[in-house]
C-alpha cells in the first residue's frame, strides 16, 4: 500500500504542471484566462466548478469525453481539437484544483 501511495503522489506533481503546460499550448487561457475573454468561464471558475468530482474514478475521461464532443456547447475548436488523453489530463488539472 504504501508504495501505491508513494508512486501516485510521486507522479501526480509533474502530471499537474504538464497540463499547465498543455493549457498553454493549447491556447486556452486565451479564453479562460484572467480577465476571460467573450463571457468565458475563468480557469479558477472552472476549477471550482469541478472539484465536486474530486476522487471519482473516471470523472476527467468523462469531462474530458463531454468537453469534446457536447454539442449543447457553442462550438468551440480548441475543445473539439483536443485528444481524449490530452483531455483527460486538462479536466484532471481543473478537478485537482488549479493553482491560484
Ligand atoms: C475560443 C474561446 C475558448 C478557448 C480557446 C477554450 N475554451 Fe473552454 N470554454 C469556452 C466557453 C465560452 C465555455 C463555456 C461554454 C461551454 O461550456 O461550451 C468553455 C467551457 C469550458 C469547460 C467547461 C465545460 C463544461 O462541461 O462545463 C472546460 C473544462 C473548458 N472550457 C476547458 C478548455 C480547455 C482545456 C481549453 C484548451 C484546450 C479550452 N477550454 C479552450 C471557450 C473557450
Amino acid at each position: 500500500m504504501t508504495v501505491v501511495f508513494f508512486v501516485i503522489s510521486a507522479s501526480s506533481a509533474p502530471a499537474a504542471s504538464a497540463s499547465a503546460a498543455l493549457a498553454l499550448e493549447h491556447g486556452c487561457f486565451s479564453c479562460h484566462g484572467e480577465p476571460s475573454r467573450g463571457g468565458s468561464p475563468t480557469f479558477a471558475q472552472l476549477s471550482r466548478h469541478l472539484a465536486k468530482y474530486k476522487g471519482q474514478t473516471g470523472a476527467a475521461a468523462r469531462k474530458g469525453e463531454k468537453l469534446k464532443t457536447d454539442d449543447e456547447s457553442q462550438d468551440i475548436t480548441p475543445h473539439r481539437m483536443l485528444s481524449s488523453e490530452k483531455a483527460t489530463l486538462l479536466l484532471q488539472w481543473l478537478i485537482d484544483g488549479v493553482a491560484p
